[in-house]
């Protein structure tokens, strides 16, 4: 008998406003062709006034645990994944955790910026293996349109805000790939490439800042990283690309995703692709690709998944599951 983290709920929320791409038409030297051919994404949807990124996670996480059938107080921890917390402290979780009305267990947030539900999920594995926790909320929130530089149009266009979450939980397997659950992860970072991808503030520069990204920079490295990580999380759960129903990669550039499923030899139908309608929304696009890719009805129970993001560090890492 081997312990896994199998999810047993998923659930996302995007906020109410949606921004196609000719709204940028008017204020920058941008098209809606230029936006669409280059990334892929044709509308985003960014969060009211006073809507910050733990009402988003919140959402989600309520969504999740409905999904799950689940009450609150039978969560022991939460995991939110973002670069873009509503205060510096405390944490987002914690204010996700008294918005669900949640008194027991820990909350804390995970920072890896695109690769953060990544990592968010490979750390709430690592808890359910050790036995810390029995079921853990993994959230992925941003509210990205917060960062934006509206003068820079090579990245103001691609950004979008939302939020998904899965209920993680402790069940037993065999031990072998059959198993549904986490069979395996991979986790890299490289902060040598820090300028590629980054914020110009923070807090201690009393800042707030602006996203910058040298986007062919990291365009260059994310189609090899990406395939090899999801090449190592296979071959550690004794598996290759011919066994996976889905890639459910991070969505900021359909030549990305395109790139990445052809190196790791994946048709492109079995791909789950969101980036049209929700842009780059950093920790939360996976979670939101996993929740509509479910909603859609591709995603069923027993399905083999792979899951990858790369972005600023640069940090990035994949997950291969069993749903
Ligand atoms: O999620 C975190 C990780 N991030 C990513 O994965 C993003 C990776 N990078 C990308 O998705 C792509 O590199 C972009 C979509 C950002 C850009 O596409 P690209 O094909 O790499 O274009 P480029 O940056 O090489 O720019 C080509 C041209 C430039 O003009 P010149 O120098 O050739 O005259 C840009 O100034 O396109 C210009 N350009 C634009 N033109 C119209 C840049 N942004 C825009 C724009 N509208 N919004």
């Amino acid at each position: 008998m081997t312990s896994r983290a199998v999810v047993t709920g998923v659930g996302h929320y995007l906020p109410k406003r949606i921004v196609p791409n000719s709204e940028f038409e008017a204020t920058l030297d941008t098209t809606d062709e230029w936006i669409k051919s280059r990334s892929g994404i044709e509308r985003r949807h960014f969060a009211a006034e006073g809507e910050n990124t733990s009402d988003l996670a919140t959402h989600a996480a309520r969504a999740a645990l409905a999904d799950a059938g689940l009450e609150v107080t039978d969560i022991d921890a939460i995991i939110l994944a973002t670069s873009t917390s509503d205060l510096t402290f405390p944490s987002a979780a914690t204010m996700v955790q008294a918005s669900l009305g949640m008194t027991n267990g820990f909350a804390f947030d995970i920072q890896a910026v695109c690769a953060g539900f990544v990592y968010a999920l490979s750390t709430a594995n690592s808890m359910i293996l050790s036995g810390q926790c029995r079921r853990v909320l993994v959230i992925g929130a941003e509210t990205f349109s917060r960062i934006m530089d509206w003068s820079d149009r090579s990245t103001c266009v691609l950004f979008g805000d939302g939020a998904g979450a899965l209920v993680l939980e402790s069940q037993d397997g065999d031990g072998t790939s059959k198993d549904r659950g986490i069979l395996a992860t991979d986790l890299n970072s490289d902060g040598r490439h820090k300028d590629l991808l980054y914020v110009d503030g923070g807090i201690s520069t009393q800042t707030t800042g602006y996203l910058r990204m040298q986007g062919n920079q990291v365009f260059r490295h994310a189609v090899e990283k990406l395939a090899s990580t999801a090449e190592t999380s296979l071959e550690r759960a004794g598996l290759t690309a011919d066994d996976v129903d889905w890639i459910v990669p991070h969505q900021a550039n359909i030549r990305i995703i395109k790139g990445t499923a052809k190196k790791m030899g994946v048709g492109m139908d079995r791909v789950i692709v969101t980036v049209q309608d929700h842009g780059n929304t950093s920790a939360a696009s996976i979670p939101l690709a996993l929740s509509i890719g479910k909603a859609r009805g591709q995603i069923k129970q027993g399905d083999l998944l792979v899951t990858e993001a790369i972005g600023g560090g640069l940090a990035w890492g994949s997950i291969v599951l069993r749903w």
